[in-house]
């Protein structure tokens, strides 16, 4: 054990230079500002600080020794010693300076941000056409006060046929037209039009109803220009006191305006329904038509038939009603002038995406 003066710790009395000896002092500055010089960056300076100027480095050490000198020796010592450290603490300070500027230009590149970079962006996909038709014709509707009303894809036979007043042997129940969902005693099928809705809509609606649904429907057709198995309708259904065949006109010609602009009309052709009568076929005058406007046939229409309102237990003494029913495809063939039926249904988005939001 050392025996030191100002004694603490032990002291490596042999690393220090003795504060008289010019040489000594001289070589502890220059390894200590080589060590300066050398330190790559400001974690390493700070390591060499403490070696360099800490209470262990040798001109500390050294330094401590003066007091310990006869008093005739403390002023040489002091004037050796002290520029020393100067010296040593101004190489420490000029080289804080050059690493924190290294630092800093360093940072800047490290996290610059290229603001023209092209980000990196999802695209926007576009709606599909069907949907946005079908949200517009629902729009006018209920522009008209109608409510929207929804029933299930899988139906049971009794609301898509019989009460419908379908004749057990009406061929539209055979195998070629409905997909029928097994087991057969359940009697359910994949509804084969919207017209199911009307008479859930006057099972479950309180009178009068005027009531749209468009929805999905299904028939064992083969996929091809002008036909698929699944496609779209919209079903109108009108219920209330002393509604006559006018009304449903009325009600035709102003929907077919909105949609299809103010020279479009609407002319009836009779035909046969199970569920109304009269029936007819709704052809529409279309101004836009391609290679000028034309009669376009577009669905079925006529007055609810009296046995259809009292197979949904409504008096048809009392109240009468009109239905009409229309292809939401078709109308998307001649009014956008969609050629093939398979372009809508294969989901290509460059397809749905010239059609915009609007329809
Ligand atoms: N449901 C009929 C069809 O799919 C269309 C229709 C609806 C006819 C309402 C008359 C009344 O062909």
């Amino acid at each position: 054990m050392s025996n030191s003066p100002e004694g603490t710790s032990p002291e490596p009395a042999e690393q220090a230079p003795s504060p008289l000896d010019e040489t000594a002092v001289a070589a502890a500055v220059d390894a200590a500002l080589a060590a300066i010089a050398g330190a790559a960056d400001l974690d390493e300076l700070k390591e060499v600080r403490i070696a360099v100027t800490g209470e262990k480095s040798p001109l500390s050490l050294a330094n401590r020794q003066i007091g310990k000198l006869p008093k005739d020796q403390k002023a040489a010592a002091g004037k050796l010693i002290g520029p020393a450290r100067g010296r040593i603490n101004q190489a420490l300070a000029g080289r804080t300076v050059e690493l924190e500027a290294e630092r800093d230009a360093r940072i800047l590149v490290e996290e610059a941000v290229d603001v023209t970079a092209a980000p990196r962006r999802r695209r926007m996909g576009g709606r599909h056409p069907l949907s946005t038709l079908q949200e517009r014709v629902s729009e006018i509707f209920v522009g008209m006060g109608w409510e929207i009303a929804e029933g299930p894809e899988v139906e049971s036979e009794w609301f898509n046929f019989d009460a419908l007043n379908f004749k057990p042997d009406h061929p539209a129940r055979e195998m070629q037209d409905t997909f029928f969902v097994e087991p057969p005693e359940a009697h359910l099928v994949m509804r084969t039009h919207t017209s199911p809705v009307q008479v859930r809509s006057m099972l479950e609606r309180e009178l009068p109803i005027y009531v749209l649904c468009p929805g999905k429907v299904f028939r064992t057709d083969e996929l091809d220009a002008t036909h698929t198995p699944v496609f779209h309708q919209f079903e109108g259904l009108a219920i209330d006191k002393g509604l006559t065949m006018a009304d449903l006109v009325g009600t035709l010609e102003h929907f077919t305006r909105v949609l299809f602009g103010d020279e479009a009309k609407v002319r009836l052709r009779p035909n046969y329904f199970p569920f109304t009568e009269p029936s007819a076929e709704l052809d529409i005058w279309h101004p836009g038509a391609k290679g000028g406007p034309r009669w376009i046939e577009w669905g079925g229409c006529g007055m609810v038939n009296p046995n259809v309102l009292r197979a949904a237990g409504i008096d048809p003494e009392v109240y009468s009603g009109f239905a009409f029913g229309m292809g939401i495809e078709r109308a998307l063939m001649f009014r956008n002038e969609v050629a093939d039926m398979r372009d809508m249904i294969e989901g290509d988005v460059r397809f749905s995406e010239h059609f915009g939001m609007e329809i």
